[in-house]
């Protein structure tokens, strides 16, 4: 087999690898999936602006986020229940991410538990830990005191998920675990599971009894008595949202509408972005995420004052076909799209990436 020259093209083998359900339940976004797919085509609306006639010849990707260095400005972002699309699972991303010098978001709802993936990783450098706030808060506190414990960096505080948004191909489907697979943070300790359902996602129905739908800005400020680590506040769309987010602590926002799988009809990310950085973009570090396939959509969500980018669904597709050596190669295909859209628009570093090299076109 050939391999594949680019992510759209993992994507297309992915369904060969995938049970139909596992391969609804990843490419599934909310409703209509009008924001999922919204989340793609906007960027075409935004144009590049290259400068010609500097030296590239020496190019580096590298940044920093939280103040620590990373080798490219791109994260995974946090996908729960990663054993679905191979045996290895979150393992297989959290070693390419810790060879590749690049963060991977770890999943509260992972089917690995966080102490195993830190041990992968082997450089817990490379690893935040994304939370989902349970109702029961000792639970909530324990995952966090954990999370801390095992050398995670960050923890990352989904704020868009009060109850989960309506994957229509779920509901049909009655999503729900494999036997064999565990919610392996939340087993161990509370006995949880996603249950088995009549009519319903086994997933909306856990969201449902088990997280915390009352939480609010204050819980922010709640978490961070609990944790020295950094906050970064993940699912923001709104300037006024990512104030309050620096207002109650929060280190770095996440500019995400969950790759289209919570509110259908949210605006696009890339849309949603210069707002945020507007607002907070000089206070705190601004990434974002959905529908990041190429170089050049990393460029322009750069230009617009993104720190860096999160990858989803592709790194699943990929994982899925080839393992750990599927992420490893899906991540290069990205790094070297990026380095060569640099490379075209007269940037040698990401800090040359600036505002001027973008322009909107309605
Ligand atoms: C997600 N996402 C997500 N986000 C989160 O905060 N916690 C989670 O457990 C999950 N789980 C999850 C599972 C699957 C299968 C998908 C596709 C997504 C959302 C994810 O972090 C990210 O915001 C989007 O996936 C980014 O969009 P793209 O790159 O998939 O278009
Ligand atoms: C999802 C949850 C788990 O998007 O975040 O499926």
């Amino acid at each position: 087999m050939n391999k594949p020259i680019n992510l759209f093209e993992y994507e297309s083998l992915a369904p060969e690898y995938l049970s139909q359900i596992v391969l609804d339940y990843y490419a599934s976004g909310a409703w209509d999936e009008i924001t999922l797919r919204d989340n793609r085509t906007a960027y075409a609306k935004y144009k590049l602006r290259p400068r010609m006639l500097v030296d590239v010849s020496q190019r580096n990707l590298s940044t920093k986020i939280l103040g620590k260095p990373i080798k490219m400005p791109i994260l995974i972002a946090p996908m729960a229940f990663q054993c679905l699309a191979h045996s290895e699972g979150e393992l297989a991303t959290a070693k390419v991410a810790a060879e590749l010098g690049i963060t991977m978001v770890l999943s509260t709802m992972s089917n690995t538990t966080l102490e195993d993936v830190a041990l992968a990783a082997d450089v817990p450098r490379s690893l935040w830990f994304q939370l989902y706030v349970h109702r029961d808060r000792s639970l909530t506190r324990a995952l966090v005191e954990r999370a801390e414990a095992a050398g995670y960096q960050a923890l990352c505080v989904t704020a868009d998920a009060p109850i989960l948004g309506v994957r229509e191909r779920d509901r049909k489907n009655k999503f729900t675990l494999p036997s064999n697979l565990k919610l392996a943070n939340l087993a161990s300790m509370a006995n949880l599971e996603i249950p088995e359902t009549e009519d319903e996602s086994g997933l909306f129905t856990y969201f449902a009894h088990q997280l915390d739908s009352a939480l609010t800005w204050q819980d922010i400020e709640w978490l961070q008595s609990l944790t020295s680590l950094p906050i970064v506040v993940k699912g923001i769309l709104r300037g006024d949202d990512a104030i309050r987010a620096v207002e109650h602590g929060a280190k770095g926002i996440i500019v995400s509408n969950h790759g289209g799988r919570q509110l259908d009809g949210a605006i696009a990310t890339i849309d949603a972005l210069p707002e945020v950085v507007a607002a907070v973009g000089n206070k705190v570090d601004v990434l974002m995420d959905g529908g990041i396939r190429r170089g050049t959509d990393i460029l322009k969500a750069l230009a617009l004052g993104a720190k860096a980018v999160l990858v989803g669904r592709p790194v699943l597709w990929a994982l899925a076909v080839d393992g750990e050596n599927g992420v490893r190669h899906l991540l290069e295909l990205l790094s070297s799209e990026l380095d060569v859209a640099m490379a075209l628009s007269g940037c040698a570093k990401v800090e040359n990436i600036d505002a001027s090299l973008v322009c909107k076109f309605s």
